[in-house]
């Protein structure tokens, strides 16, 4: 590998991750940071700590580290590389909620700088459940570790759920900046750390045919769509108390959408670009509680088949899961923003578990062409579908454009044809877990792919209407759509009435 410009290179930190024994940091943190390694782009001065309940020493935690890293690191493990690198890592025992542990911590971290070369830079990971976030939030500020006036700088990495609606969030935002200033606090959406969702952004400003029919002009409707086919798998007590409207709603939808709908910031800096996506939230008109019941859609799934007759259990029958269950898989909803870019278009959203296939895209359509010169001519019964432009997220990773083509031949007939363009043909794959340009972006100081408070805040606003009236009207309706589909009927009512339909998934 040629070497990495020095000025590439992340400055020396130490990274502590409460929560170093979960899922996350060794299914994604520790492999993202191999992957860094990798690619050279973390400084020979560098640590990690892990904090967590568990008694143990640095010896062990290296062990533990290392059952099964192979696998999460996937292609490009190389053992001699991890061997060098896991001596890197260490580990103190300590309870999240005893002002003492966070004393410790701060005498280990003064000897690792001392071990390697660290200057106090340090990046506070909360890879733990969220009901911590605050706390070991207030604990580092009481010992000392959230203020950056002595020497080296200090962040905090959080994860979503922020709050559960939007008093919380608010709240959750007022505790950690009474420790953190915001610039210090790094809210990771894990969405905008794929590259199919940064690369909206380049596709919109970046490409001088895009964006002068990027409105209300020529476009005529836009959806959204989060589909899984995996149900709630082991996390029944969350999704229960959360429901698919706070999970994917007021975060990774409102965070894609934000890049469809903001305006062009005047520059990539992060506050600039972050103004932007928080201004075109507070544009999208609020819902009353009539609209609810008419602009939204909830639904639950019922037992259901694979397409090859696999027998899927309706959510009631999950385990953990109560028997009597309200709480919603699937939401749709139809917004509306206020912007003079966007009067008069719908943007259609939606999301679930357990759906006929997992797939992310954005289906920009544009308006018709006009038809009359083509109803002379063609075929009885034909007719010229509008442009469509796909931005495909995920697990396809691409764009494609449809348009109509003529059908060769003697009599005039029109087809639907797309160009489409693939990451891997141009990009190859490279191995990732999505979280690698999220941690060096954090350890470079750059927050553009974080969520702001104000941000935040903005996504519970809208959903909040929501939240009150589903609750104050628990679905009487649920099961209403099989394991297995592409939701319940309403969702299609949903934009029928609007004379539209959802994107069929090929
Ligand atoms: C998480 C949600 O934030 O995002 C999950 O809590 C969901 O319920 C997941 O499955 C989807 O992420 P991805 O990257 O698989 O689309």
């Amino acid at each position: 590998m040629t070497e990495t410009e020095p000025s590439l290179i992340a400055p020396p930190a130490v990274v502590v991750i409460f929560g170093a024994g979960g899922d996350l940091t060794k299914r994604k943190l520790i492999p993202a940071l191999f992957h860094l390694k990798s690619q050279k782009l973390l400084p020979d001065s560098f640590a990690l700590v892990g904090v967590d309940r568990v008694e143990m020493d640095s010896d062990g935690y290296r062990q533990s580290l290392s059952g099964g890293i192979e696998g999460f690191v996937g292609e490009g493990f190389d053992q001699a590389r991890w061997d060098e690198n896991v001596s890197k890592a260490y580990y103190i025992q300590g309870d999240f909620k005893d002002p003492e542990s966070y004393l410790r911590l701060r005498e280990f971290l003064a000897e690792v700088d001392e071990m390697q070369g660290t200057p106090g830079n340090y990046l506070f990971y909360l890879a733990t459940p969220p009901s911590f976030f605050g706390e070991i939030a207030t604990h580092l500020g009481q010992a000392g570790l959230a203020g950056e006036q002595e020497n080296g700088w200090r962040r905090i990495i959080i994860e979503k759920p922020f709050g559960r609606d939007l008093a919380s969030a608010r709240s959750l935002n007022q505790t950690l900046q009474q420790s953190f200033q915001e610039q210090q606090i790094y809210r990771i959406d894990h969405y905008l750390g794929k590259e199919t969702v940064q690369n909206i952004m380049t596709y919109r400003f970046g490409n001088g045919t895009i964006e002068p029919i990027w409105n209300h002009r020529y476009i005529d409707h836009i959806q959204i769509t989060v589909a899984e086919s995996l149900g709630v798998e082991n996390r029944a007590s969350y999704y229960e108390e959360a429901g698919a409207l706070r999970d994917m709603v007021p975060n990774h939808i409102l965070a894609l959408l934000s890049i469809i709908a903001m305006e062009p910031p005047n520059s990539f800096d992060a506050d600039r670009v972050r103004d932007e996506q928080t201004k075109v939230l507070r544009c999208i008109q609020p819902f009353t509680p009539e609209q609810v019941l008419t602009q939204t859609v909830r639904g639950q799934y019922g037992e259901g088949r694979t397409p090859d007759g696999v027998r899927l259990p309706g959510y009631r029958e999950e385990p953990g899961i109560a028997a009597d269950s309200t709480t919603e898989t699937f939401v749709a909803m139809r917004l509306m923003i206020d912007t003079w870019r966007w009067a008069g278009v719908p943007f259609y959203l939606r999301t679930g578990k357990r759906m006929l296939g997992r797939y992310t895209e954005v289906m920009v359509q544009y308006r018709h062409a006009p038809n009359r010169m083509f109803s002379d001519s063609l075929v009885s019964g034909q007719n010229v579908e509008p442009n469509r432009l796909i931005l495909r997220i995920q697990p396809q990773e691409g764009i494609g454009l449809e348009f109509n083509a003529k059908v060769p031949g003697t009599i005039p007939r029109l087809n639907t044809v797309e160009m489409n363009f693939d990451y891997s043909d141009y990009f190859g794959d490279s191995p990732s877990t999505g979280y690698e340009t999220l941690i060096y972006d954090c350890l470079c100081g750059d927050p553009t792919l974080f969520k702001r408070s104000d941000n935040i805040e903005a996504g519970w606003e809208l959903v909040q209407p929501v939240l009150d009236v589903w609750g104050a009207l628990p679905a009487r309706s649920f099961p209403n759509y099989p394991a297995g589909s592409w939701g319940p009927e309403q969702a299609d009512t949903l934009l029928a009435r609007d004379g539209k339909v959802w994107k069929g998934i090929k």
